[in-house]
């Protein structure tokens, strides 16, 4: 009777303890949901955004931009490291459009069909970018340039 008595006990402690833990749990959770598209980390849509650029994009950059438009580089004043900075533009002001990949400077600068000789083509020298990295560039832009830095 008296062991019986104990482990009634001991369960109803438990799932006290499970409730709290529930709770404790969960809270956070209901109120991320609560704060809906403000949150980037939650929302799936701003996570395959993210993913885009961080394996279709971020390497282009990497192998063709950043040496000259990154950290202490901004040739043209322009730096595209941080979104902050490449939103601010360079010298000729704007280069994005937000969702208007047709409008942004910065798809017409790596457009693969500039002539040889045109002052504004980039990279500047060497191999063009590929019709496939220019098509991640533009989905990039018509997506808003969700960067994580
Ligand atoms: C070797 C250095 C170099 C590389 C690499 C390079 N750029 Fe540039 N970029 C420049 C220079 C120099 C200018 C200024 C050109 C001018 O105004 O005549 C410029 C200008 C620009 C501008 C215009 C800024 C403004 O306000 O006029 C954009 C946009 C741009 N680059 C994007 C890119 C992108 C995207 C890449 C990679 C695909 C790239 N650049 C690679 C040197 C570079």
């Amino acid at each position: 009777m008296h062991a019986f008595h104990q482990n009634w006990l001991a369960a109803a402690y438990a799932c006290a303890a499970a409730a709290l833990l529930a709770l404790a749990g969960c809270s956070p959770a209901v109120q991320a949901a609560g704060a809906g598209q403000a949150s980037q980390t939650i929302d799936p849509q701003q996570a395959a955004r993210l993913h885009q650029y961080q394996t279709e994009v971020l390497p282009t950059l990497q192998a063709n931009c950043l040496r000259c438009h990154g950290g202490m580089n901004r040739r043209g004043g322009f730096n595209m490291s941080t979104r902050a900075a490449l939103m601010q533009g360079g010298k000729d002001g704007a280069m994005v459009v937000l969702g208007r990949p047709e409008d942004s400077l910065l798809v017409r600068v790596i457009n693969p069909k500039l002539p040889e000789d045109d002052p504004m083509r980039m990279p500047p020298k060497g191999d063009r970018l590929t019709d496939a990295q220019v098509a991640a560039i533009r989905k990039w832009v018509a997506d808003g340039v969700v960067m994580d830095r």
